[in-house]
């Protein structure tokens, strides 16, 4: 019998709710409806979406910046596709793979100086992990640090790192000894240093719940203050890294020489899972320090030739298409239309961002009106505002935005970095159009509250 993906695919599309609701997550197949998100999708090419009756999306999700270079980039798949060609000998274990070489020189060549031994794991949390580990052996010490509203992951390890309690709730205890601190409170970091008892500060140098950014001089100093007590700096770039703020690291922006950086989700090109956590040798060594230990720490798919070659062509492309540096302009002009906006509805309260990391925060309005759908609406779940205004513009105007976090009254916009003039435009209409919708208390924005509100109260 025959087997082919086109013809399952042809068979089967427009299943795909009803079998999540059957085998994967019915919660979360139902929130898709409820918001309207339920598509079916068919398509996806650059920086748009296409749904099986050929409507056309912008996406400004980026599966979470898996898509920096949009998606089907012809070079990355190409790479996979000539790895197919070539049967590779993928996975051999007890070898030492070319292409993880390769993709290790080409990543060391891209850090801040020193950090020159990688390890490739499979995700973010993966390579997160792998960091903490490689920090504990270095160190010799137990504790960790991380900053309130952080975000590096889901699993046990790096949920004892989340900065959410929503996250948290349900999972715990979690490790002991993980603590978190403000960001921007140095007196607060050196408090923790000065027991000498840390191994490792944690941060994401912009944080992707909420777009945070530390005011300009707290990171350099909390590196400062980190090397002078003996704690390890790791900068968990998973999200802003891969020229998605405008540098290729986002600590660039502040000049930081960090111990450990971690990368994933675009590191694949939009392709194949892969993360690396990047870090000194001697910090490598310190778990890898005797030939019986040599596999102590390891992954059973980490270095798979597919992966590689999704790296080795991702780095390739952003470096020839110059797309960190194209994240850096058009980042600055989607900045500036939509700081615009900010001036004209009382209810932007703040436009921030680096590069292509952009978020919006909302403020409740002051005319009476407006005041009172809301507070309705936030008493029944906060942060529904900011949903509001990701349902219509995604109703509306078909552009796929999400708030940033749980109760925040945040978007966050991640749109791949080969995003054009025409697309900033776009963005920028559609957001001006929801916003002066959203004006009007008998308007589209609010006409969904009460469905929501009536979700959101039944939990
Ligand atoms: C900063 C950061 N670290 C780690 C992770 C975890 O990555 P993954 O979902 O691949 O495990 C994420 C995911 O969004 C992230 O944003």
């Amino acid at each position: 019998m025959s087997f082919t993906m086109a013809q399952l695919i042809e068979q089967r599309q427009g299943e795909q709710y009803a079998l999540h609701k059957l085998y994967i997550n019915p919660a979360l197949a139902r929130v898709q409806a409820i918001i309207g998100f339920d598509k079916i999708y068919a398509r996806g090419e650059g920086c748009y979406l296409w749904d099986s009756d050929g409507n056309r999306y912008l996406d400004l999700l980026s599966g979470f910046s898996v898509f920096n270079l949009g998606r089907g980039h012809p070079l990355v798949k190409q790479a996979i596709q000539e790895v197919l060609a070539l049967d590779r000998p993928s996975l051999v274990k007890m070898d030492c793979p070319l292409l993880a070489g390769l993709l290790a020189e080409e990543l060391v060549r891209r850090m801040p100086p020193g950090l020159d031994a990688v390890f490739f794991a499979n995700s973010g949390a993966d390579a997160v992990d792998t960091a903490l580990k490689f920090a504990r052996a270095a160190t010799r010490r137990p504790r960790m640090l991380y900053l309130d509203h952080a975000f590096h992951g889901l699993t046990l390890s790096t949920l004892a790192l989340n900065g959410g309690k929503q996250f948290r709730q349900g999972f715990e205890p979690l490790m002991c000894g993980f603590d978190a601190i403000a960001m921007d409170d140095l007196r607060a970091l050196e408090d923790r240093l000065r027991h000498k008892d840390v191994a490792a500060f944690i941060v994401e140098p912009i944080q992707g719940k909420g777009v945070y950014i530390p005011s300009d001089g707290y990171l350099p100093e909390a590196q400062r203050l980190c090397r002078e007590y003996g704690t390890l700096l790791i900068c968990d770039e998973v999200q802003v890294g891969m020229g998605r703020t405008g540098r290729f690291l986002c600590c660039e922006h502040w000049n930081l020489e960090p111990d450990i950086v971690t990368l994933s989700k675009s590191l694949g090109g939009g392709y194949i899972p892969v993360s690396a956590t990047i870090t000194r040798r001697r910090i490598h060594d310190a778990t890898f320090n005797r030939l019986d230990r040599c596999q102590v720490h390891s992954t059973t798919f980490g270095q798979n030739e597919l992966a590689m070659a999704a790296g080795l062509a991702t780095l390739h492309v952003l470096q020839e298409e110059r797309l960190v540096e194209r994240a850096a302009t058009m980042g600055e002009k989607l900045l500036g239309g939509l700081a615009a906006l900010r001036d004209r509805y009382e209810m932007i309260a703040d436009v921030r961002g680096k590069g292509l990391m952009i978020a919006i925060e909302f403020k409740p309005p002051r005319s009476l009106g407006l005041h009172a759908a809301w507070t309705a609406a936030e008493a029944a779940q906060k942060g529904l505002f900011a949903q509001l205004v990701v349902m219509n513009l995604m109703r509306e105007h078909h552009v796929l935005t999400q708030v940033s976090g749980p109760d925040l009254n945040i978007i966050k916009l991640l749109p791949p970095l080969i995003i054009e003039d025409k697309e900033v435009e776009m963005i920028i209409a559609a957001f001006d159009a929801v916003m002066a919708e959203a004006g009007k208390v008998g308007g589209r924005v609010w006409g969904q509250s009460v469905q929501l509100i009536k979700h959101a109260l039944a939990g």
